[in-house]
């Protein structure tokens, strides 16, 4: 998947980039990205109001260039004001335990991420319940199943083969679960 995204990442990035720059600057205090790939949301954040950048990534391949991009905004492991996690967005215990405290989160983002999570809503929902303090924020950019039903059924012909070479991301994925209530990815 490190391979497959950074081919994919940066294209990606600059055709998501006017709605990310709006959706991304409330973020505010302690921040969990899950997912965080290469790092490529936290030129969006505001390093005015953003006290710690709080990288969740699986892919450990991935870090060497998460923290190099971080470390260039401003973001340090040796200050505090960085943490990278090889954790999955499932796992809240591991999460809490880094961050040591209940409820410790000001902003959550994701950025086309719940496609790869196995039951999105409910990892979301912990998620919230968990580790984002009341009144805190999710953020989210996310590919959608579409509502049009030719464009679905290409998504999930093509779902089978793209997960394997994406490392389980799924087109057909409905992560506008949010505001449906539909079941997860799986
Ligand atoms: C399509 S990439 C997006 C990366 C980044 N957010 C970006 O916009 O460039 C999806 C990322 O989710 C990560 N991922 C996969 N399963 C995950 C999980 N259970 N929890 C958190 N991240 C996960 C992958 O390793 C990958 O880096």
């Amino acid at each position: 998947m490190s391979h497959v995204w950074a081919a994919f990442a940066a294209p990606t990035d600059e055709n998501g980039r006017p709605v990310k720059r709006a959706l991304l600057l409330p973020a505010t205090g302690v921040v969990v990205d899950i997912g965080a790939g290469f790092g490529h949301a936290i030129q969006y954040l505001d390093g005015n109001k953003v006290t710690k950048y709080v990288a969740l990534e699986p892919n450990i391949r991935m870090h060497s260039d998460l923290r190099q991009t971080a470390e260039t905004a401003g973001f340090h492991e040796s200050d505090g004001s960085l943490v990278i996690l090889s954790c999955g967005a499932e796992d809240t215990m591991q999460i809490l335990k880094a961050l040591g405290s209940p409820n410790p989160v000001d902003t959550i983002t994701s950025i086309l991420t719940l496609c790869s999570i196995p039951s999105p809503d409910r990892v979301i929902t912990s998620l919230v319940r968990d580790v984002l303090k009341p009144g805190g924020q999710v953020l989210f950019y996310e590919h959608v199943l579409s509502p049009r039903a030719d464009v679905a059924w290409w998504q999930r012909f093509w779902t089978p083969l793209w997960s394997v070479f994406s490392d389980g991301c799924r087109l057909d994925c409905p992560t506008s679960f949010a505001h449906s209530g539909d079941e997860g990815c799986r």
